[in-house]
């Protein structure tokens, strides 16, 4: 049961702050939100209530409350806050304050369907870019827009690395080609052989017939100067979890930083073979302290982005593998 108590002077309900209570874990926080209300500026119109998934606010005697049998606690997803029309509930916490409330921006300022489905039917994976650098500015927009992605759970719990020019790109690159040398024996035909038993046949057949050959390409061109893994890209973002994120979070960030690349001209192309293999290991770990990466992690993504050097004439029309809607 939560501890809170009311400030017979302002009106106030705050949670009791005295020792911290643990609630939902991430890396930035282990502590519930702290929900304060204003009585006085509480209008009871229950929209605060109406959103809080956790059961953490209340209305009795025609005004919000903290429940006293919420979900975990709060999370920290401000929704009260950002949907109250009086400004009457404040959360603390959890990396989020009212500081982080802005203005919404106006509806007919926000891309309209056609809009939006004419950017991602322009996109392609672009892997041939122009000698010119992508502005700081540019880049900061990028993060900025992947930042507004949703997360599993907030605070959000993904990170990022920025290689924010070509030498930094081709040297990641080719610091991950000589880690591969390294670890050539994990393609090797007798640990294939050893492994299939354990993780079946699908993933002996992507060995065999994908990876394998990728560390033969990778290594074998990189050693005749071609960066096949970052395209000598001017830019490259790794976005990956901790040990407590959702394990998508780093992909949906990094699918909205890549459309955002879109909408700045940018060409993209998202790189999924270097996280997989940098998870593992001691060697692995020495890639990641050299490179900055803080945490192994379930699922992370690079998003390569540059302005491109070629320009596609047609789009090329996608389907799903199934899609079923249900009885
Ligand atoms: C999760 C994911 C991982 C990918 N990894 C790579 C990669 O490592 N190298 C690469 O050249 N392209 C990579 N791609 C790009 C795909 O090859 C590309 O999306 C696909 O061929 C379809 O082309 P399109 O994006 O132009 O429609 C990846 C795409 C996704 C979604
Ligand atoms: S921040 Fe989210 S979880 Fe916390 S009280 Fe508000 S709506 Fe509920
Ligand atoms: S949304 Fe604001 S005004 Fe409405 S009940 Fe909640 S705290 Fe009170």
């Amino acid at each position: 049961m939560n501890s809170f108590y009311r400030n017979r002077k302002s009106g106030i309900y705050k949670l009791r702050s005295d020792k911290k209570i643990m609630a939902i874990p991430t890396s930035r926080a282990k502590e519930k939100g702290e929900i304060k209300i204003d009585a006085e500026a509480c209008i009871g119109c229950g929209e605060c209530v109406e959103v809080c998934k956790d059961f953490s606010l209340v209305i009795r005697d025609d005004k919000a409350e903290i429940s006293d049998s919420p979900a975990f606690g709060c999370i920290g997803c401000g929704h009260c806050m950002a949907i109250c029309p009086t400004g009457a509930i404040r959360i603390t916490g959890r990396a989020i304050s009212p500081e982080d409330l802005f203005e919404l921006p106006s509806a007919g300022s926000a891309a309209d369907y056609g809009q939006l489905i004419s950017l991602l039917k322009r996109r392609r994976s672009i892997r041939e870019f122009a000698d010119r650098a992508v502005e700081p500015e540019v880049i900061q927009k990028i993060l900025d827009a992947a930042m507004t992605a949703p997360m599993g759970l907030p605070p959000s719990d993904v990170n990022v690395l920025v290689l924010d020019n070509l030498v930094k790109t081709r040297r990641f690159a080719a610091d991950f080609c000589d880690y591969l040398e390294k670890i050539r024996w994990f393609v090797s035909p007798w640990f294939l052989a050893l492994m299939r038993p354990f993780w079946g046949k699908a993933n002996d057949e992507m060995f065999r017939e994908f990876i394998k050959p990728m560390f033969d390409v990778f290594i074998g061109q990189m050693k005749k100067g071609i960066n096949v893994v970052t395209y000598d890209a001017p830019l490259a973002i790794y976005f990956y979890g901790s040990p407590y994120t959702d394990p998508a979070d780093p992909i949906v960030a990094a699918t909205t930083a890549m459309y955002a690349g879109e909408s700045l001209g940018l060409g993209t192309c998202m790189l999924g073979a270097v996280h997989p293999l940098i998870q593992n290991g001691a060697k692995a770990r020495r890639f990641r302290e050299k490179h900055g990466i803080k945490y192994p992690s379930r699922e992370g993504l690079i998003v390569i982005f540059g302005y491109p050097s070629v320009k596609y004439k047609k789009g090329i029309r996608r389907t799903f593998a199934s899609a079923t809607f249900m009885n």
